[in-house]
């Protein structure tokens, strides 16, 4: 079974998406490093040397490339869902996890993490929040489309788990 954690940057994907995998005795995967291994070069440096367009389509290749036989938590980047069919993708291919925050936390954790993110690493305080909250906005509409969404400040990656384990929400056909 797959287990894929979406949400905005910022949001803690790979802590809590670590925390699912250990509870369950689970692999864990970051789509982001799988993406920088196999490249070779940082994610911001794909960006800055190959552009935006060139990223997200080794991201949504990569995404493809998973096995889907072992079970595990793939904490995928923030754009992921929004890009190619990918959301669809990832609801015929395993259970998506939505880890919901809301803007006033995200520019808050953001403004101490912005450069080590393309999108965001030359923005001044100002543009940055009106840039998470348009953004956000946006995609939303994506990030709605997962089979389970959790409130990011109150949820226990360990309970989620069990339930995730004893009540599998997801299509047996897959
Ligand atoms: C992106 C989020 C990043 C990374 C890339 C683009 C985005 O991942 O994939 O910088 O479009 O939101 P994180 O959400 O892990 O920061």
């Amino acid at each position: 079974m797959t287990v894929y954690l979406i949400g905005f940057m910022g949001s803690g994907k790979s802590t809590f998406g670590k925390r699912m995998a250990a509870r369950a005795e689970w692999q864990f995967a970051d789509l982001d490093s799988i993406i920088e291994n196999a490249e070779g070069r940082t994610v911001n440096h794909i960006f800055s040397a190959s552009g935006e367009d060139y990223f997200r389509e080794i991201e949504s290749q990569t995404l493809r490339s998973i096995r889907q036989h072992d079970n595990h938590i793939i904490a995928c980047g923030g754009g992921t869902p929004c890009y190619k069919d990918n959301m669809e993708y990832m609801n015929s291919t395993g259970i998506t996890v939505y880890l919901k925050h809301d803007a006033a936390t995200l520019i808050h954790r953001l403004a101490k993490a912005k450069k080590v993110r393309p999108l965001l690493k030359n923005m001044s305080p100002g543009d940055l929040k009106k840039y998470i909250v348009a953004k956000l906005a946006e995609r939303e509409e994506y990030y709605n489309k997962a089979r389970i969404i959790i409130d990011g400040l109150r949820a226990d990656p360990g309970k989620l788990m069990d339930i995730i384990i004893s009540h599998p929400p997801y299509n047996e056909e897959h």
